[in-house]
């Protein structure tokens, strides 16, 4: 019998980034994260398992996947396999909307698509508690792109339940992230590899003994739409994230020397009065996050900036949801 489900899930962007594992095996982060995920860009999966396949086929945009990749996606079907207590395989076909490797992280859209479409597909239905904590074991930050809107990944360090909520929707508040590309490579280190250094950092544990209050300042700061204190708040939470980065042994330089140049005009841009700032994730590109009244001047100011590649742009997104079988469109340019 041939069962089949489909998915779509947004990637996210963290405002109170995680960084560091305080448990490997069970993927527990070492902090708490804010995040909001973003519309428009979107990874369509679907999953099919039949008793015919021999293994496990991944094909990423048309193209068969293989490898190491290929091995991270098997294991986390083995854990769709037992929570379904079946051992059948599957054929998995996703498409992301937003250029392939354009630098816009895909893992947290993808895993979030996968384990809504693969569990769904075996007739399992998952809490949105129950989805979010099964997509942080293929990557972390696809926990969060399982609720829609303003996102809180929390853990429990006595129980060790560790998964996603929304705490607003995601027309709460019509915020802007608009992505300033400088490269398209993939990352020498990627950010599951990267994080196991975070405790090599002298600086780790004095980002990590500041996290309350930082998510504290954050999400108050959505509920209230206060974007002057969201900005102050995102760019110290990258900026620390960052330092650890660069402190850790072997040290990790994500930015290049646009990134750091986009940063600083971002804080000119802010003293003329523009509502924007940024953050960055383990790689070079700039999420700007503005509100929607200088999102025309910013990406004029974007394109035409040093080193930028292309610019993507994405409000506030839903959740992870289940879809027919058809494709999706390509993202705006
Ligand atoms: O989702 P992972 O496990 O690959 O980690 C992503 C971590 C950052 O993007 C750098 C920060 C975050 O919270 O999204």
């Amino acid at each position: 019998m041939i069962q089949k489900a489909s998915a779509i899930a947004h990637p996210n962007i963290a405002f109170i980034k995680y960084w560091g594992l305080r448990d490997e095996a069970n993927r527990l982060p070492a902090n708490d994260s804010i995040s909001m995920n973003i519309d428009g860009l979107t990874t369509f999966t679907s999953v099919e398992f039949d008793a015919s396949f021999q293994e496990d086929h991944l094909s990423l945009n048309g193209e068969e996947i293989t490898g190491k990749s290929l091995t991270r996606v098997q294991k986390f079907m083995d854990r769709i396999r037992q929570l379904a207590d079946v051992q059948v395989f599957s054929c998995i076909s996703s498409e992301n909307n937003f250029p392939t490797g354009a630098g816009v992280a895909s893992s947290a859209s993808g895993f979030a698509a996968l384990a809504l479409a693969g569990t769904a597909a075996l007739g399992l239905d998952l809490t949105s508690e129950e989805l979010s904590t099964l997509a942080r074991f293929g990557s972390g930050s696809a926990s969060r792109s399982i609720p829609g809107g303003f996102v809180e990944w929390h853990t429990d360090p006595d129980t060790g339940n560790s998964y996603a909520k929304s705490f607003a929707p995601a027309d709460h508040w019509d915020l802007v992230d608009c992505i300033a590309i400088f490269s398209e490579a993939h990352k020498p280190v990627g950010s599951q590899a990267g994080m196991l250094l975070a405790d090599t950092s002298p600086l780790q544990a004095a980002r990590l003994q500041d996290a309350a209050r930082r998510l504290e300042i954050c999400r108050l700061a959505i509920l209230n739409k206060d974007f002057a204190a969201l900005s102050a708040i995102t760019e110290l939470d990258s900026n620390m994230m960052h330092a650890v980065m660069m402190t850790s042994n072997p040290p990790l330089f994500y930015w290049q020397p646009g990134s750091l140049a986009l940063m600083k005009a971002v804080k000119e841009w802010q003293s003329e009065g523009l509502d924007v700032t940024y953050t960055l994730d383990a790689g070079p590109n700039v999420h700007l996050i503005c509100l929607p009244n200088v999102l025309d001047i910013l990406i004029e100011r974007i394109r035409t900036f040093p080193g930028v590649i292309n610019v993507l742009h994405g409000k506030p997104g839903g959740p992870a949801r289940l879809v027919s079988n058809e494709g999706i469109g390509i993202a705006q340019k």
